[in-house]
């Protein structure tokens, strides 16, 4: 026999039996997204990798070490598969000048590819489902996408296990003097410095509040708070959407060490969190990127959007509620040549009646088929 291929590390085979809760996961949340005004967008799962260079950043784990990056042999073109897909939405946008037409509230779903250590809840091939709202200045879209959130968690079954946690990263002077505090801070404590971070102090000071390093926390605990940064319009921003989470009845807590892992971010950020799922506990995060559209070369607009890990949230639907009912209602049974005739009209006249028919196929004794059709998860057979 020959030796068996196996799939590529990281990247799952997604099973008939597992595929109906995903079903019912996306139906849920495309019908709700639709209902918030968001339209679908469909981009390449590979884009120039300058994209991903140029909007999640340089100095992030994304761009530094997980992107699944090569150079096209047939054109010699540097290609990238989509790590995230907020660059590739706003890319898209702004090709077809999308917001000449106005604001544009827009969602997608599909697989998204990391180069990261494959564990539960964390794959080299995951699945989002995001939103993007382009146009928009906030801080309302903001808080209508968290009441988005929130409203899915509740029809999913999984409102009880998740918070929310908020920060805000302010603006990019306000970041750039709290950058500058940030530095001092660590530079006057160098020698406490682990690996990663001595080289973050240069590259990327910020990320060092993200070491998950327990050595690390207290020097972590005692830096420079962004949040005593703030400029007014950037407080101001921050208080107005805490009022609407508050009317709209959503709790939050704000956590100051938020910084998130993709550097085109300002003022609003956010993580829905879940202790069920160990490390990997992050279901969905996401924030404002106002100078996001005018980075990757279109007219200035401001932004706002959040994605979901698919895995994830399964994973914690599995966790919390039963597993859907079978769609099957009628399992058809037939022996003999003349029956056999008649199953296939059968079948068909029930389907044309709305009702969900699996009709057997492949031969077999009555016993046999009765046990399919109990394995089915049929209501009934038809004998
Ligand atoms: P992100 O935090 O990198 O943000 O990813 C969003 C979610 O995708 C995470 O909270 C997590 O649930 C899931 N996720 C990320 N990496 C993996 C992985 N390796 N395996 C399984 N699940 C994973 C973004 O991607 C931004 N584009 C979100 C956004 C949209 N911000 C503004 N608009």
């Amino acid at each position: 026999m020959a030796e068996a291929l196996r799939a590529v590390r990281g990247m799952n085979d997604i099973l008939p039996d597992e595929a109906r809760l995903w079903q019912r996961f996306e139906d849920t949340t495309r019908t709700l997204l639709e209902r918030y005004g968001y339209r679908n967008i469909r981009t390449p799962l590979l884009e120039h990798t300058a994209l991903f260079r140029r909007s999640i950043g340089e100095a992030t784990d994304i761009v530094e070490k997980e992107m699944y990056s090569f150079q096209d042999e047939l054109n010699g073109e540097h290609l990238t598969l989509r790590p995230e897909c907020t660059a590739s939405t706003v890319r898209a946008v702004i090709e077809h000048n999308l917001l000449y037409n106005g604001p544009q509230r827009l969602w997608y779903v599909g697989p998204m590819f990391r180069h990261e250590r494959p564990q539960k809840g964390r794959y080299r091939q995951f699945h989002q489902i995001g939103a993007e709202a382009l146009g928009y200045p906030g801080p309302d879209v903001d808080a209508e996408q968290l009441l988005f959130c929130a409203r899915l968690w509740r029809d999913l079954g999984i409102a009880g296990a998740v918070r929310l946690e908020i920060n805000s990263l302010g603006a990019a002077d306000e970041r750039a003097a709290h950058r500058a505090a940030l530095i001092e801070h660590f530079a006057a404590h160098r020698d406490a410095l682990d690996a990663d971070s001595t080289r973050r102090l240069v590259t990327n000071p910020l990320r060092i509040l993200d070491s998950k390093n327990p050595a690390m926390q207290g020097l972590i605990e005692a830096a420079p708070r962004l949040l005593d940064h703030l400029g007014d319009a950037s407080r101001a921003h921050f208080e107005a959407l805490q009022s609407m989470l508050r009317e709209g009845g959503l709790a939050f807590t704000i956590n100051p060490r938020l910084v998130r892992g993709l550097d085109y971010y300002n003022l609003t950020v956010y993580e829905w969190v879940t202790d069920r799922l160990g490390a990997q506990g992050t279901i969905c995060g996401g924030g404002r990127y106002d100078g996001l559209v005018e980075q990757i070369g279109g007219k200035p607009a401001p932004a706002a959007g959040f994605a979901m890990g698919v895995e994830r949230v399964l994973a914690l639907m599995a966790e919390m509620a039963p597993a859907p009912a079978a769609q099957t209602d009628v399992y058809v049974v037939h022996q003999g040549e003349q029956a056999s005739r008649l199953a296939l009209p059968v079948a068909e006249q029930l389907r044309d009646a709305g009702i969900a028919a699996v009709m057997h196929a492949g031969g077999g004794g009555f016993k046999a088929q009765m046990r399919r059709a109990d394995a089915s998860g049929a209501m009934f057979a038809v004998i």
